[in-house]
């Protein structure tokens, strides 16, 4: 049984905090937020002790692991703490904002080869997961083209925004991460970005829609295309194209109903709703996956380096979207 202690109380540390509750082999032990209510609240309702600060939950010795899910900004102390106290990390994406910051903080705990894995949740949705599996067998020959459609259902508050990194490191990075899984590494990137949807968004300096052309060392072509609204919902979809054919993983509906009339055919309900709908087996599935990786030693499927990748190709999809040109990486 792997005691867990969560910092962050918010959106997705109370997604990842009820399934630690719910797991045969985890025991969640302790939480703590600097915002009092929320830590008290994920207390009473799942059960863990409320400690009183970072040192107080990674001082426990019933809490074994940790999952950093507090804002951005706080993830590589937080890492870099619990890596200190001897404790395995599950810290959300994006590791930092800065790259600087990344790898100074891997200078630091990177000695000893510490389990941090990276809330790459994409990677353990079953169909992509299985897309990829059946990639990796040679099922449509050499992959020569990558399609990563990732569209929310509608755009955050502009104060998120301010605060998120940006598009590409804070959305994008997904799809950075899918790209790399899919396509190996990443040598050039095109980016376009623009803002069509909300203008308080372009007034704190962002962007809400995108487009991508990415090169991969292999060769293949990578399009990722991003929006931060629309009509129809979250609209989550993946084709990979290769000399013996093509595999496609779809969105996925409420129901697997079909309605045909007189006005249109083939009409189903409406797609699952944004993140914690959409990916509620993917975040179980990584969980799983992180108390094998505690339990037997083994390397996570997405480590802090799969980390410091994705930013690194937000950063080049930042400059190439800022100077018109495609950006070559080392
Ligand atoms: N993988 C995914 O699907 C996914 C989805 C959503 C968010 N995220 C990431 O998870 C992180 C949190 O996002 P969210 O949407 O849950 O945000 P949120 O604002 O809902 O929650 C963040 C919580 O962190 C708390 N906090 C701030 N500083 C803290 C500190 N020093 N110690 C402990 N708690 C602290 C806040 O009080 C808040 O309760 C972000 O990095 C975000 O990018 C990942």
């Amino acid at each position: 049984m792997v005691g867990f202690g969560i910092f962050g109380c918010g959106r997705i540390g109370r997604v990842h905090a009820s399934n630690i509750a719910a797991h045969p082999r985890a025991k969640l032990v302790a939480c703590y937020d600097t915002v009092d209510t929320a830590s008290a609240s994920m207390a009473a309702e799942l059960g863990p002790r409320q400690a009183r600060s970072v040192e107080d939950l990674l001082q426990d010795p019933e809490v074994h692991a940790v999952f950093v899910t507090s804002i951005t900004a706080t993830h590589i102390d937080l890492i870099s703490r619990a890596v200190r106290a001897g404790k395995p990390v599950f810290c959300e994406k994006p590791v930092d904002l800065d790259i600087a910051r990344v790898d100074a903080c891997w200078a630091e705990i990177g000695a000893t080869n510490p389990l941090v894995m990276l809330g790459f949740n994409r990677r353990f949705d079953p169909s992509f997961r299985t897309l990829r599996d059946r990639v990796s067998a040679g099922e449509i020959g050499g992959v020569e083209q990558v399609v990563i459609t990732s569209r929310d259902p509608s755009p955050p508050p502009a104060q998120y925004v301010a605060a998120s990194g940006g598009l590409f490191r804070d959305m994008t990075i997904h799809d950075f991460d899918m790209a790399r899984y899919l396509a190996g590494e990443i040598v050039e990137v095109q980016a376009m970005g623009a803002n069509l949807i909300d203008p308080a968004i372009g007034a704190a300096g962002d962007i809400d829609a995108a487009m991508l052309i990415m090169r991969a060392a292999s060769g293949a072509l990578v399009h990722i295309n991003n929006s931060r609204r629309c009509a129809y919902g979250y609209d989550q979809r993946i084709e990979v194209f290769g000399a013996a054919g093509m595999l496609q993983a779809h969105n996925r509906h409420l129901t697997t109903i079909e309605a045909w009339g007189s006005e249109r055919t083939h009409a189903m309900d409406p797609v699952q709703d944004f993140f914690i709908a959409r990916y509620a087996e993917a975040y179980r599935a990584e969980l799983d996956h992180f108390i094998d990786c505690i339990e037997t030693g083994a390397a996570p499927l997405a480590g802090f380096a799969d980390g410091r990748e994705a930013l690194r190709l937000a950063d080049a999809a930042l400059e190439s979207a800022a100077t018109g040109r495609s950006v070559r990486l080392a």
